[in-house]
């Protein structure tokens, strides 16, 4: 009897043990994080560049990361929470203590399989996250007799705001929105759950522009609803460039003879800034005809595809500016997509994938990891990954990431370093580009 109390106690002293060195260990990963977040990470790693020549999105590459590290943190203190108050309960109440834990755990498993979450859902957020039962005989595909619409697995962990997003009159008007909806995109809830209501309507809608005119018209501005934006008429935004510094894609509403957006990637410098041209060269003529560029701004890189005859699918999100909307105008393909969303393309199926400025430094080594094998996915054998103007430090370039590209098992058909110069040499910033192809075994 003595000896069974005693090896109890021992259990539960062993128990408390592991609990503080978890703690201990949070605790450091906790300090390590918050200090790598808020000094060198965000601010060595995101950048707001001066230069208009070839800054594109930094804001919503900020923001981006601003939020991705805020999140971090709040899953860190969560944690941190947690297991401080596992502590306390085995410390304080050390008869209760196993079952406490046993508790706990049950709780983790129950949080684990998303159950707690979906219980506590109501109404229309209930309705639109599911399960749906499915009818007799519908199931063989499924291997459940259930639907899951699909959702972005970090939704569960911002219920209220999801609640919030949720919060209209089925049938009716959508609220005006969607800076609220992408902020949540960001956050890892994308997809966002559908909804049942409609968006409102600009007033004196007009036609489009029909093609190829529309490749380089201004859009009429009652095309859109502007409430969600600084801007609210296109010639503001043609404008937006010499009117504020601190805007992303500055010029790249401006589509006039004589600006930036009407010569990019018309000549080829033989280093950093490749041709269209010059790239479609490299495969046999014609061959190059589906695509992808990522976070694609206005879309001008898909203009300049669309006159030689290749269709290019553009990724963008609506930052404080229509980028979607503009694209579309322009009578070319735009994707609602965060850079963080997998790829929705089979594996194998294009033909091109461009991305400019998007891809960086800014982004998290494993999550750029996974991003150039999922861009490897979707090329077909022989397709071309253009990587064009990479930011990084010149001390990443051989230790970080050209390692990395090797590992993805990329070729190269061309590779460009080049240092970024504007804020001088001392920086150590370089840019890549690199035309990386798919082998064909
Ligand atoms: C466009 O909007 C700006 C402010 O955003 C305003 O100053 C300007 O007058 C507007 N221009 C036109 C043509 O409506
Ligand atoms: C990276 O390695 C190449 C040779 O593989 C070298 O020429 C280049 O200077 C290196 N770049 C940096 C930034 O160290």
């Amino acid at each position: 009897m003595d000896c069974d109390k005693s090896k109890k106690r021992r259990d539960q002293q062993r128990k408390s043990c592991r609990a503080k060195v978890l703690v201990i260990f949070l605790v450091v990963v906790t300090a390590t994080a918050s200090a790598f977040l808020f000094s060198g990470g965000s601010s060595a790693n995101v950048r707001v560049w001066k230069s208009g020549v070839l800054s594109i999105r930094d804001r919503n590459i900020m923001q981006y990361a601003l939020s991705a590290s805020h999140d971090e943190l709040v899953q860190l203190q969560d944690r941190l929470a947690k297991a401080n108050s596992l502590v306390e309960t085995l410390l304080g109440k050390q008869a209760d203590a196993s079952e406490v834990a046993t508790g706990a755990e049950e709780e983790q498993k129950l949080l684990a399989t998303d159950e707690l979450w979906r219980r506590r859902l109501t109404g229309e957020v209930k309705l639109a996250v599911g399960p749906h039962k499915l009818p007799l005989g519908f199931t063989h595909n499924l291997g459940s007799d259930e639907l899951f619409p699909t959702l972005g697995q970090a939704c569960h962990r911002f219920p209220e705001e999801l609640e919030k997003y949720m919060n209209y009159e089925p049938g009716g008007e959508c609220p005006s929105d969607e800076s609220f909806g992408q902020r949540l995109m960001l956050k890892g809830c994308e997809p966002l759950p559908r909804r049942r209501c409609r968006p409102r309507s600009p007033k004196g809608y007009v036609d489009p522009t029909p093609l190829p005119a529309s490749l380089w018209a201004l859009p009429p501005d009652t095309s859109i609803v502007w409430d969600a934006y600084t801007c609210k008429n296109y010639s503001c935004l043609e404008n937006r460039g010499k009117i504020s510094g601190h805007y992303d894609c500055k010029d790249c509403f401006d589509l006039r003879a004589g600006g930036r957006e009407k010569v990019r990637w018309l000549s080829d410098d033989g280093a950093l800034a490749y041709s269209i041209d010059a790239v479609l060269a490299t495969r046999p003529t014609g061959t190059v005809r589906i695509g992808l560029d990522i976070g694609g701004g206005s879309g001008t890189f898909a203009a300049r595809m669309r006159e030689r005859g290749v269709t290019i699918v553009t990724t963008s999100m609506n930052f404080d500016a229509p980028f979607n909307n503009f694209i579309a105008s322009r009578g070319l393909l735009s994707m609602h997509l965060s850079v963080a969303h997998r790829l929705p393309f089979f594996d194998g199926t294009l033909d091109v994938v461009h991305s400019m400025h998007v891809l960086s430094n800014w982004i998290p080594d494993a999550m750029l990891e996974f991003t150039l094998f999922d861009i490897h996915r979707v090329l077909r054998p022989g397709g071309l990954f253009w990587l064009d103007h990479f930011f990084c430090l010149g001390t990443q370039m051989n230790t970080t990431y050209a390692p990395m590209f090797d590992r993805v098992g990329f070729n190269k058909v061309r590779w460009n370093a080049g240092r970024k110069m504007d804020r001088g040499i001392e920086m150590d910033e370089w840019y890549l580009s690199a035309l990386l192809e798919k082998p064909k075994t």
